[in-house]
């Protein structure tokens, strides 16, 4: 009786290995067919989108219609490399969804007349279909960090997309953050993760190391979107700079560092989510390289574990989400 049961089943398991076998067979046949028709149908559309007169802005309009007039606001730092500044202007006046220029100043000497001309004539000759965007110099006589998130009156969007001068995306990056940020405009969504770790050495768990590109790249965990490159509410600047603890503002004008930390933090502490790192195409134009990224790690742990004990707990909350363009990932 066991015999003739264990035979059978044998049989059947034979028999399915044989249909497991072609099937597999099938499925590579079928995996080739569609992999040729894959690449014939991009090689016929690029050909096509090429001899029709497509330009890639117009396919990538396509691809977000609901693009609400209310635009985004940039805020560009920059400090003493006007020849960077105006690569990034002229590059950002180019996207779709971009209303108004706010260049953060706190150089000693006001920007130039030649510098104000440059600009303007090149956001004239690059924005798209004639959109106007408005260029403004927020100039400061103090040089402090904070500057970099004072309050911009009568800002006419909600929408602020913040960057350094010596990082620049493709629009189709900027366009695809800005259309997450729109799903989540309590958040931060932004192109350059990092972390805080646990500092388990310290023996408690009230001590944290602040973790650069790497280790988040390791992982895959992040807490922060730095303000290097990142779409937050226009409302964390008056935050920022009316709400915030003073001793965090002092703190970061005396080290000269950490005020993207103290954004990330006072953001996760209103929202108590963390935010969302987007995946974007980063172009360096500063002489810094990849060390613009990444370095000076020990100071950073120090202001991470400085503001932990302002807020009197640790407001960043780890996640490993990453939005990506599904256009551009492959198959699904
Ligand atoms: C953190 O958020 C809470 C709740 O919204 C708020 O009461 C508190 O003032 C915030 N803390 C700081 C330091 O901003």
């Amino acid at each position: 009786m066991t015999a003739m049961i264990s035979r059978s089943s044998l049989f059947s398991r034979r028999t399915f290995r044989q249909g497991a076998i072609s099937a597999i067979g099938s499925v590579k046949i079928k995996l080739l067919l569609s992999c040729c028709i894959v690449f014939v149908v991009i090689a016929f559309a690029s050909r096509a989108a090429s001899f029709m007169g497509w330009k890639q802005s117009h396919t990538a309009h396509l691809g977000h219609p609901s693009l609400p007039r209310k635009g985004y606001a940039l805020l560009i730092n920059t400090w003493k490399r006007n020849d960077l500044l105006k690569q990034s202007i002229s590059h950002y006046a180019s996207c779709p969804g971009l209303t108004s220029i706010h260049i953060v100043w706190s150089e000693p000497d006001p920007p130039s007349v030649s510098l104000i001309k440059y600009l303007n004539h090149v956001i004239e000759s690059n924005s798209r279909d004639g959109q106007q965007i408005e260029l403004k110099f927020d100039i400061n006589r103090e040089d402090s960090l904070n500057n970099r998130f004072k309050e911009i009156k009568n800002l006419k969007t909600d929408a602020l997309f913040s960057i350094d001068d010596d990082v620049i995306f493709p629009c189709s990056s900027v366009e695809l953050a800005f259309s997450i940020w729109q799903s989540a405009p309590d958040t931060m969504v932004g192109f350059v993760p990092r972390m805080h770790w646990v500092d388990r050495s310290k023996g408690n768990s009230d001590q944290f190391t602040y973790g650069g590109w790497w280790s988040v790249w390791w992982i895959g965990t992040y807490s922060m979107v730095l303000s290097k490159a990142a779409f937050f509410h226009q409302k964390y600047l008056s935050l920022y700079t009316y709400q915030m603890p003073a001793s965090i503002r002092e703190y970061v004008t005396t080290n000269r560092n950490c005020e993207d930390i103290a954004m990330s933090f006072l953001v996760a502490n209103a929202t108590g989510v963390p935010p969302i790192w987007v995946r974007g195409k980063i172009y360096e134009i500063g002489s810094t390289g990849i060390s613009s990224l990444g370095g000076h790690s020990n100071r950073r742990t120090e202001c991470v574990n400085r503001f932990v004990a302002e807020y009197g707990h640790m407001p960043l909350v780890p996640t490993s989400v990453k939005a990506v363009d599904s256009r551009s990932s492959w198959f699904w």
